[in-house]
């Protein structure tokens, strides 16, 4: 556990109020009272770090963290180049990003640099080594925190510069060595597009080329690359003179960068959470959607990772920002340390007194008081962490079933003209995952990159592109046993973007030839009937026929392909893939996923249905040789947490025996939660 201590506490900026030292006095006194053991500080004070270009000001930070550090509070230190100082922009205004449409960015705001520029990086470069020299190895600093939110800007978050235009052609010459072999994968004699010199090849643009969709995914690849070169260069600049572990904040499925590819410059995973809470009476949505993007922080290093950012209450960037409701922040902080976090940190803890985010909740607003309901509820987790903190100290969630999700067939599927344009690649991504949250199947969410040998289960919806080697895996891990799911629109291209031919690369263990796909008006839907319950199919309706041997579940019931397939199952080796040829709904997807994880044999960790609203969650002991020691090393064995996202109480009936790990109480046969509730039990006896 980083530090010893499940994280609480969250963005810190001081240099807002240096010249108020009751106002930083006062900070320290109620960061004890709100159980605050770890802040965030410097994520965007370059001007006060760097008031003149090459004189450093660390006085005052230090001074800050010796205070915290005599309070017993942690730091995560920033290096500043979320935004950069006006002395830098006036005298270097390459620095400053240029936007799709060829326009250069004025100064301001944040996250608007350009990647390329010798000067940011070597600026950056020089505060950053600064910044280690003088912190690197202060006894309570305990994190880098790499910039902020990177791409977090405008559009695709990219800079179109000249120097990002060679840039991106030496990247393409790295990656195709010819043109030839570019014009190919671009597949460059469609409308006249062959490239006949590196210096003709230009970044997608309004004003210019939208229409290659191989450059527009090599362009979001070579974005991806530069920017976490650039998070490199900053992981190697604080390592200068320190040791400590480095993170930066993703967000969430944010399409501007491949978090997968990002992650490997950092030790630890970390992530900002602003779920809208509140959008409906039912949280469920919501609460699956965030789920769903702590389980993918999760999955890429299979280890604990950090909330690094969180709401005490309300934010302000949404046209209505509703207040948590009562319990929904203990709940919503419980829901990330379930999911794997070892941390619940906010933004941000004191509000600022002007420009942008002075509304944006905090857990100390204007008024500067503890008796707010915000801070009894932050005050509330601060007290509850704690007493968690020995159970969970070297768990992490391994479940057993993984849903891909892939940044590049993201992009491709999304830029792809036809079926339809209106395709959403998380939202649908999500709706299959809802099937697994609500039963309290946990599972990874992934890429194609990853290694499937430790699942059961694989989904795949719509599963578009193939990358290179991605049929073979999925092939050995069917063969051997393991279950696959996919949908209609699957294996359809290969990773530049240029469609398989021949046949489907997973036909044989699909079972399923694919012919037309029909995206049908409302008036044309099509229906099917799934064990005797009549569901849609609609939006995209794949036609196919079944090959010899294969099961077919489900058939269209109307219109010219009534009788072709609509759900498959087909054995393969020693397992199984099932192919759902037409978009359906939630009920659909919910029955058809319960009798997978039947045949699966997946359970959900208290081994019972759960009410609608409530899901399950298992931490367990991170090291698989240490796993059935787990009880020995910690006292307790699994760790399980029961929500309920429902402003109701609810009872889950067909549980065994347990205990609550908080308050002992033992519960057998049924636990009740209350509105909101999370529940945290180990098994009795242990
Ligand atoms: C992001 C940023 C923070 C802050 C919050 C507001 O997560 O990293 O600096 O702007 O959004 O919600
Ligand atoms: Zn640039």
């Amino acid at each position: 556990m980083l530090g010893g201590h499940l994280l609480h506490g969250g963005d810190y900026n001081p240099e807002q109020w240096l010249d108020c030292p009751e106002i930083l006095e006062e900070d320290i006194r109620l960061m004890k009272e709100a159980g605050v053991n770890c802040v965030t500080l410097g994520v965007f004070s370059w001007a006060v770090l760097e008031p003149e270009e090459g004189v450093y000001d660390f006085d005052w930070l230090e001074e800050i963290i010796d205070n915290l550090g005599d309070a017993g509070i942690q730091v995560i230190l920033a290096t500043p180049s979320g935004a950069m100082p006006h002395w830098m922009t006036q005298k270097y205004p390459e620095v400053m990003q240029v936007r799709a449409d060829g326009r250069r960015n004025l100064p301001g705001k944040r996250h608007n640099f350009c990647y390329t520029s010798p000067v940011m990086q070597e600026k950056t470069r020089a505060v950053d080594e600064a910044l280690s020299r003088r912190f690197g190895r202060k006894e309570n600093v305990i994190l880098w925190h790499l910039s902020n939110e990177l791409a977090g800007n405008f559009g695709d978050g990219a800079c179109h510069c000249s120097l990002c235009q060679s840039a991106f052609r030496e990247w393409l010459k790295e990656k195709y060595g010819t043109l030839d072999a570019l014009n190919h994968a671009w597949w460059g004699r469609f409308w006249s597009h062959v490239y006949t010199d590196w210096e003709q090849i230009h970044s997608p643009a309004p004003h210019g080329e939208t229409t290659v969709t191989g450059l527009e995914l090599d362009w979001r690849r070579f974005v991806t690359d530069q920017i976490s070169d650039f998070c490199g260069m900053e992981r190697r600049a604080v390592a200068k003179h320190s040791d400590l572990p480095a993170t930066t904040n993703f967000m969430d499925t944010f399409k501007n960068i491949d978090y997968n590819r990002l992650q490997k410059e950092l030790d630890v995973v970390s992530w900002d959470n602003y779920p809208f809470w509140h959008k409906e009476k039912d949280e469920v949505p919501v609460a699956v959607q965030s789920a769903f993007n702590h389980s993918m922080m999760r999955a890429m290093k299979k280890k604990p990772f950090l909330l690094m950012e969180s709401a005490p209450s309300v934010i302000n960037w949404r046209n209505n920002n509703p207040v948590k409701r009562p319990g929904m922040h203990m709940l919503s902080s419980m829901q990330a340390v379930a999911h794997g976090s070892d941390s619940v940190q906010y933004f941000q803890w004191r509000k600022g007194r002007g420009s942008y985010e002075k509304f944006h909740g905090a857990v100390l607003d204007h008024k500067n008081r503890s008796d707010t309901r915000t801070f009894r509820e932050v005050a509330e987790v601060g007290k509850r962490l704690p007493g968690l903190e020995k159970i969970l100290d070297g768990t992490v969630n391994r479940p057993e079933a993984a849903v891909i999700f892939d940044w590049a067939n993201w992009w491709a599927v999304e830029d792809t003209t036809g079926p339809r344009l209106d395709l959403d690649y998380p939202k649908y991504v999500m709706e299959h995952y809802r099937a697994f949250w609500e039963q309290g199947i946990e599972a990874d969410i992934v890429d194609m990159d990853a290694d499937l040998s430790g699942y059961r289960l694989v989904s795949a919806p719509l599963n578009y592109m193939y990358k290179a080697g991605w049929p073979e895996k999925v092939r050995a891990f069917v063969e051997s046993g393991g279950t696959f799911v996919t949908t209609f629109f699957s294996g359809m291209a290969d990773e530049t973007d240029l469609c398989f031919t021949g046949q489907h690369p997973l036909e044989d263990v699909l079972g399923i030839v694919q012919e037309e796909i029909d995206a049908p008006s409302q008036e044309f839907e099509n229906q099917f009937a799934y064990n005797g319950t009549e569901y849609p199919a609609r939006r995209m309706c794949e036609i196919d026929h079944a090959k010899e041997g294969t099961e077919v579940l489900s058939s269209y019931e109307r219109d010219f392909y009534a009788g072709c397939p609509v759900v498959t199952h087909n054995t393969f080796g020693k397992g199984a893939a099932y192919y759902l040829a037409a978009e359906s709904d939630t009920e659909f997807l919910r029955a058809f996923y319960r009798d997978v994880f039947g045949s699966t044999g997946l359970k959900n960790a208290l081994g019972t249905e759960l009410p609608y609203g409530v899901t399950v969650t298992k931490r367990t002991c991170a090291d698989p040789a240490l796993a059935d020691g787990a009880a020995e090393k910690t006292g307790y064995g699994d760790v399980v947490f029961v929500m309920n996202f429902r402003n109701e109480p609810v009872c889950v009936d067909g549980i065994g025996k347990w205990t609550d790990a908080e308050n002992g109480a033992v519960c057998e046969g049924k636990l009740e939660l209350e509105a909101f509730q999370c529940a945290v039990l180990v098994e009795q006896d242990k």
